[in-house]
């Protein structure tokens, strides 16, 4: 999602003269979009400050002019207060509700009103105040549809920082999403904390759930595959779970976390529902859409993991069948209730042992997974060059990346690949011939 706000601010800061730099050390203006989910990403933030701080130095002592520097995102949200006392050459700070206002906090910061904290929480969605017009659309682009959360898993910050559940209006997805395929998109992912809540409001201002706006976009002239993410257990509706069986475009690929597979950690997680109840998710899904691939989020170390709530977890993997996976240590994050159970901790080594046997077990999986399809024939989606020369990349319907040798002209076409190889991260195959048209 913050790939999908930084295109957005950068489509609020292109009518002001801004364009997009490659080098960071020419801006005259950094905006650092900040992730707060876990304490390395959010410390992240205070060593990337440093370097930005740097790169302006150099460039006034080069008498090429200031550098203006923002800090964006969850952890500008979090700890904006913070970040203006532990970097106090920071002109801006603002978070993920707020970043349509960019244009009056530049405006304000070129009259020099000094330093700008924006957190506050708006009245009016942010959507209502975002232009219409791209600058840039990728091939396979994110669209935000739904933003917060009110679930409050106890280890999480989302709640507090993206603030509560909020659907865009139907209509406001649709004319985004056309907007988009307009400016060359073949591929949309549907974006949300809790995408598969979404009950956004349609005609007749009757709610319209995530299953009825996949149909609704499928209907799209030039869309040819779309998906959606993240998603909780307990909003796989029935509709939805159809939908992987009756939409032909929304690609066989799930990301649905879980956490932990004991239900007592899952409990004081505060998930509502137990491993069982996961299990009859995916045995059903599977029974719509027998070649779906599931990806999930776990996390270690919860607060009173014991080894047998680890055995679970490893137990659930095992039963599920992963094609791909994030697995984290937990991390305490400030203001969460899970960060109060310090009598309770986990130690560091107990964690990280935890981690690389679960890592292990999901390498595994994603390996044995990707070479299933050694043979096999899949549909890419050629996005960009490769690392090597005369090599493209694409999606698989699946979520693999798939390595092929060919002419750069055919990026944006999907084409049929012959797998010839499966590896950890990606596939390598060959174009089928006379699978994609070489006229354009
Ligand atoms: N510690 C570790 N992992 C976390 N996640 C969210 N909060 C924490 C935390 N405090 C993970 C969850 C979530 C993913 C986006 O990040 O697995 O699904
Ligand atoms: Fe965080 Fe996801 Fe739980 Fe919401 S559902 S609190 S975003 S982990």
């Amino acid at each position: 999602m913050n790939v999908y706000d930084s295109a957005r601010m950068a489509d609020l800061m292109a009518p002001l003269g801004y364009t997009l730099t490659e080098e960071p050390a020419d801006a005259d203006m950094a905006i650092l979009n900040t992730c707060h989910i876990r304490e390395k990403a959010s410390e992240k933030t205070f060593s990337e400050l440093g370097r930005l701080r740097n790169l302006r130095t150099a460039k006034k002592s080069r008498d090429e002019g200031d550098m203006v520097i923002a800090v964006a995102g969850c952890v500008a949200q979090a700890e904006g207060a913070e970040i203006m006392k532990r970097a106090p050459f920071v002109d801006m700070v603002f978070g993920p509700q707020s970043y349509h206002q960019l244009p009056q906090m530049v405006a304000e910061a070129a009259r020099g009103v000094g330093h700008i904290l924006e957190t506050e929480f708006p009245l009016e969605p942010k959507f209502d105040h975002l232009p219409d017009e791209a600058i840039d659309t990728n091939l396979s682009a994110f669209l935000t549809v739904q933003e917060g959360c009110d679930k409050f898993c106890a280890f999480c910050v989302v709640p507090y920082t993206r603030g509560a559940e909020f659907s865009r209006p139907a209509a406001a997805v649709i004319a985004e999403a056309k907007r988009m395929i307009a400016g060359g998109a073949r591929e949309i992912t549907l974006l949300g904390q809790n995408v598969n809540a979404y009950h956004g409001e349609g005609a007749d201002r009757k709610s319209v759930s995530l299953a009825r706006l996949i149909h609704d976009l499928a209907e799209l002239d030039g869309l040819d595959r779309l998906r959606y993410t993240t998603s909780h257990p307990l909003e796989m509706t029935e509709d939805l779970c159809l939908a992987h069986r009756d939409v032909d475009i929304l690609m066989p690929y799930l990301h649905l976390p879980v956490q932990a597979g004991s239900d007592r950690i899952l409990e004081a997680m505060n998930r509502r529902h137990t491993a069982a109840d996961y299990r009859r998710i995916i045995d059903k899904l599977r029974g719509y859409r027998p070649d779906l691939a599931l990806s999930g989020d776990f996390i270690v170390g919860f607060p009173g993991e014991t080894d047998q709530d680890f055995e679970d977890t490893l137990a659930l993997v095992r039963a599920v069948g992963y094609a791909q996976a994030y697995s984290f240590k937990y991390s305490p994050r400030p203001g969460t209730p899970a960060a109060g159970l310090d009598g309770q901790m986990v130690t560091e080594p107990v964690k990280s042992e935890r981690l690389a046997r679960l890592q292990t077990l999901l390498n595994e999986q994603q390996l044995a997974y990707n070479q299933s399809f050694v043979g096999r024939e899949i549909d890419v989606l050629l996005e960009r060059e490769g690392k090597r020369d005369g090599q493209l990349v694409g999606r698989s319907p699946y979520m693999q990346s798939v390595f092929v040798p060919s002419p750069a002209h055919r990026i944006g076409r999907i084409a049929t690949v012959i797998v010839q190889e499966g590896n950890a991260n990606s596939l390598r195959g060959e174009l089928k011939p006379g699978s994609v048209a070489d006229a354009a």
